[in-house]
Formats: C-alpha cells, sequence, structure tokens
C-alpha cells in the first residue's frame, strides 16, 4: 500500500496517520501469552472525508480507534491525529477529537437535553454554554422533539444519535466512530447515517469502523479492510468490490447429498473462480461475470440433471467474501469449521495464500 512520505516533525496533511503502529496486549499471570492487537497497522486518512476501517470481530478495529484517540499507549510506530503526535501530545490531540465508542455512553436516567448539557458541563463550557450547546446539538440531530423525554424511552437509533451528538460537543476536527450502527435495525442505521454526513458536511474527519461493507461503501470515500491487526487492503469502495468481483450466483440445494455435484455445475458454469460450499446450509457459491447468463445455465443444468434445488439467486459480495478474496479466511470462524470437513488439501485455492499462511476458509470445488 502506498504510504505517504510525512516531512520530519511537520504535519503529514492526512487528518490521521498511522505507520507501522504495534499494540501488544500481554496475557494475565505468568507465562501469559502476548497479543499482537496490532502489528504494524498503517492507515491515512485524508481531511474533510468519512473513511471506513472495515474488518471482522477481533481484526483490531477498537485498539486501533483507542490507540488514535490516546485511550491506549502503543508499543511502536507511529501516529498523528490533526498534525498531531498522538505519543508526544495526547493532550493536545484530545482536545480536537471526538469518540463514541462501540457501547453508547449515554446516561438512560437523564432526558436527551440532560445528557448533552451535562456532557458540556464535563468539558468546561459553563451552564449557559452548555445549555446552548445542547440546544443546537438536538436540532442537528433531529432529536428536538424527544428532547425533554428520558433516555431509556429512545429507540436504538435515537439513542445512538445522542451519543454522536454528545461526542460533538466540542466540535472536533476529527470524529472516530467505533461500530456505530451494530445492532440497529435499518430504520436506525439509515437515521445514523444521515447524521455522519451531516458531520462531515460540516467540516469534520469521520473514521467510522464497521463489520459492514455496505455501510462502509455508503458512507465512506476511502476504505481501510484491517485482520489480525494490520491493513491488507486500502481503496475506494468501488475499487475493493471489483477487486472482490462482481455478483455471485448462490444455489442451496435441497438434499445435502447433491452438495458435490451442485458444486461441480456451478463451477463448470462460473469458470474458474474459487467455488464456495457451506455444508451446514447446503449452499454452493461462486463469482461471475455474465450475471443473468449464468443464472440461467445453471438452473438449466441442474434442471436436466434431476438435482433438486431450494433457492437459487444472485447476490452482491459480502464483506465475508471480501475476506475470503483477501485473505483466505472468512469473518466466521465456524464457516472454517464446516468447511474443514470437505477440504481436500491438495487443492486449496492459491489466492489464499498471499497474505500468511492462513487455514483455507472454505472449499474450492474439484
Ligand atoms: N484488553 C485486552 N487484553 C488482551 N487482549 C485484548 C484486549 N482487548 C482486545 N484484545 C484482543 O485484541 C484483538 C483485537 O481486539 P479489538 O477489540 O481491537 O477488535 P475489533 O476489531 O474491535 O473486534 P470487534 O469487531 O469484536 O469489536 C482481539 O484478539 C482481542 O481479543
Ligand atoms: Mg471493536
Amino acid at each position: 500500500m502506498p504510504m505517504p512520505k510525512t516531512g520530519s516533525g511537520s504535519a503529514s496533511g492526512y487528518a490521521v496517520l498511522a505507520e507501522g503502529v504495534v499494540k501488544r496486549y500481554r496475557g494475565r499471570g505468568k507465562g501469559g501469552t502476548e497479543k499482537r492487537a496490532l502489528d504494524g497497522f498503517d492507515l491515512a486518512v485524508r481531511p474533510g472525508t468519512v473513511h471506513g476501517l472495515l474488518g471482522p470481530n477481533g481484526a483490531g478495529k477498537t485498539t486501533a480507534v483507542r490507540v488514535l484517540a490516546t485511550l491506549l499507549r502503543y508499543d511502536a510506530g507511529r501516529a498523528e491525529v490533526a498534525g498531531l503526535d498522538v505519543g508526544r501530545e495526547p493532550r493536545r490531540v484530545r482536545s480536537r477529537i471526538g469518540l463514541t465508542g462501540q457501547y453508547a455512553a449515554v446516561d438512560e436516567g437523564l432526558t436527551g437535553r440532560q445528557n448533552l448539557e451535562m456532557f458540556g458541563r464535563l468539558f468546561h463550557l459553563g451552564n449557559r454554554r452548555a445549555r446552548q450547546r445542547a440546544g443546537e446539538l438536538l436540532d442537528r440531530f433531529d432529536l428536538t422533539e424527544a428532547a425533554d423525554k428520558g433516555a431509556k424511552e429512545y429507540s436504538g437509533g435515537m439513542r445512538r444519535r445522542l451519543d454522536l451528538a454528545s461526542s460533538m460537543i466540542l466540535q472536533p476536527d476529527v470524529l472516530f466512530l467505533d461500530e456505530p450502527t451494530t445492532g440497529l435495525d435499518p430504520r436506525g442505521r439509515g437515521e445514523v447515517w444521515d447524521a455522519v454526513r451531516a458531520l462531515v458536511a460540516g467540516g469534520t474527519t469521520v473514521l467510522l469502523t464497521t463489520q459492514y461493507l455496505d455501510e462502509a461503501d455508503r458512507l465512506a470515500s476511502h476504505i481501510t479492510v484491517i485482520d489480525r491487526g494490520r491493513a491488507i487492503a486500502d481503496d475506494t469502495p468501488d475499487a475493493l468490490k471489483n477487486r472482490v468481483g462482481g455478483d455471485r450466483i448462490e444455489v442451496v440445494a435441497a438434499d445435502a447429498g447433491d452438495l458435490d455435484a451442485v458444486a461441480r455445475t456451478v463451477d463448470r458454469v462460473a469458470g474458474g473462480g474459487l467455488v464456495v460450499t457451506d455444508a451446514a446450509t447446503r449452499r454452493v457459491h461462486a463469482q461471475v461475470a455474465d450475471r443473468v447468463a449464468a443464472l440461467t445455465e445453471v438452473a438449466r443444468s441442474l434442471q436436466d440433471d434431476a438435482i433438486a434445488v431450494e433457492d437459487i439467486g444472485l447476490r452482491r459480495p459480502s464483506l465475508d467474501d471480501v475476506f475470503l478474496r483477501l485473505t483466505g479466511h472468512g469473518t466466521a470462524p465456524e464457516v472454517e469449521h464446516r468447511a474443514a470437513e470437505h477440504q481436500d488439501p491438495g487443492r486449496r485455492d492459491p489466492e489464499s495464500h498471499d497474505t500468511e499462511n492462513h487455514d483455507s476458509a472454505e472449499v474450492a470445488a474439484a
């Protein structure tokens, strides 16, 4: 990945910059093993943009955010936020950033307005200014009507927006959002997305972590994919999707005994790409170039062979596909498990070895 050159001590021009950052967690007790949560992590975020940090559970997203937000010390590398060195000037960095954690910081016993006024006073705004700022933010995040209701009555989406508002009290240059929509219904997610767009329109730079490719796709102009503490891809959403490939054909076999036959048919029609078989869900999928032709051909061929199918269709690549393509392992560990039963070690996809010797997640059909 091309990393920007930075002059000695001078600001990089990036709102957030990480170069080779290492963060180790030490295991508890004697002989505790060491965990490298960040293992030479690189990131460069342009000012005034939403940058997505995308990765599965345990990839290091929260660790990266906490390091950049000065809540955790790092062990090696370099990090800069708003032109300031994170290791050397944590207090100044803190005055320029906001953070919404993975778990909301809203006080349920207070109303929305009281929550924001409390944060304002915590930031030493003074009573009058805190009241005024709370009013502005309630307005901005479309919470004015619900302002004097108890936060415990808020929907998930409203709660996250209140959380966002509380991280904007001081109008930070850089806002870190750690999985802001996890657990929200589609409407709640849409509301949070609108709020994030409004922030960026107001000049804030946002680093957003997510497990959802579609979220990064909608919000971010740039995405860094993180896996095992390292950036493994860094691109625009479109370029990333193109790398993963286009639409996928997916067939659910009616009978588990037909899985191999289905996989062979899909492999013949899809031609060349990795065919993924998941025995537990009786699902076979693969990337296709010409979606309609592939769908027609697979359906006809399965019918000719009298293979019963429960479902057949086309779908967009998922985050799991991105991971499978980039790393050779999926996001869900149990998928690797199931697939291992069917694995023929002599026939691994060569692409699954291009980063590390991860276990190949799934099955390349013969
Ligand atoms: N305090 C800690 N002590 C030891 N290990 C930790 C600690 N916090 C995180 N880890 C480990 O570091 C790795 C990265 O964790 P992190 O929370 O940064 O991942 P994440 O990408 O945010 O995951 P999620 O999607 O589940 O939030 C994981 O293997 C995790 O188990
Ligand atoms: Mg996390």
